[in-house]
């Protein structure tokens, strides 16, 4: 399918659809090696820094496959499917600079990382001689990849992009805190942690949040349970049939379950969200007629 006929894009320019084939396989290596080059100047003698910039360019390039993964189960065209593998290269270029500077991953205890990313795009020239809008596309999904809530004041084809990444780097942060939860006995990492103690309880403010299908807040996070009930609700922040169903592949709610202490609480917040998940893959399978 075209993605101009694509029904989730229907209803914007003609020009958004022209203009995303300047996102070509040219542009693409010249952005690719631009990535590479700039990681590359992120190293320390430090072990710890090394492996934490080592997450984030490993983390993109998994986002990289993840978006189109999606993007082909939506039969996306050629065209947006490198202007989708675009957004998910630059999306954290911020993170590098922010490491480097804070030495953390925590946006509140530094700066915003998706602003940097943007901030880093500008300084670097990486969109120079792109049109305004597919511009306005990239800057738009990578300014919302990491808002609790995105907003829906926008045209359907940057609304697109940004839901389209942010499945893309939520499938991918459950493979990493999951592979990270599983092993952490080997080493702590406090990046990955956000320096959060490992205390038995459950807040109950991220509990009802989490209950009443919502996203939980960050405000309300208090320790490293916390985090992994806010991980576990991002299953109501999903866009796309493939993403619920991958996340049901992969096991990620269980295994976030499997770390959570043996309590009542832990019990419902993964009944809950498994809950959410099983009505959201049966709808979508009842959407698609056998073949
Ligand atoms: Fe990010």
């Amino acid at each position: 399918m075209n993605g101009k006929n694509h029904p989730v894009l229907s209803g914007e320019s003609k020009m958004d659809s022209k203009y995303s084939k300047m996102i070509n396989p040219e542009y693409m290596k010249k952005i690719e090696s631009w990535f590479k080059n700039y990681v590359h100047q992120f190293t320390s003698s430090d072990r710890n820094y090394n492996q934490n910039i080592k997450l984030k360019k490993d983390h993109t390039y998994r986002v990289c496959e993840e978006i189109i993964r999606v993007g082909e189960s939506l039969n996306l065209s050629h065209d947006d499917l490198n202007l989708a593998k675009t957004i998910a290269l630059l999306h954290d270029v911020g993170r590098f600079i922010q490491y480097d500077l804070y030495q953390t991953f925590d946006d509140e205890k530094s700066e915003d990382h998706a602003e940097l990313s943007i901030k880093v795009i500008r300084k670097e020239g990486i969109l120079k001689g792109i049109d305004k809008s597919t511009n306005r596309i990239i800057f738009f999904a990578i300014n919302h990849h990491n808002k609790a809530y995105l907003s829906k004041h926008e045209f359907a084809r940057p609304l697109f992009f940004a839901k389209l990444l942010r499945d893309a780097d939520k499938l991918d942060i459950f493979y990493v805190i999951t592979k990270y939860y599983h092993n952490k006995d080997e080493h702590t990492n406090k990046a990955i942690e956000l320096d959060l103690l490992d205390t038995p309880q459950i807040s109950d403010r991220v509990y009802k949040d989490l209950i009443s299908r919502k996203i939980v807040k960050f405000k309300y996070i208090e320790n490293l349970n916390d985090l992994k009930l806010l991980q576990m609700a991002w299953i109501y922040d999903i866009n796309f049939p493939i993403t619920f169903q991958l996340i049901k592949e992969r096991k990620y709610l269980e295994k976030i379950r499997e770390v959570l202490p043996d309590s009542d609480k832990s019990q419902k917040a993964y009944k809950a969200v498994r809950n959410y998940l099983e009505v959201r893959c049966n709808q979508n399978k009842k959407k698609v007629p056998d073949s």
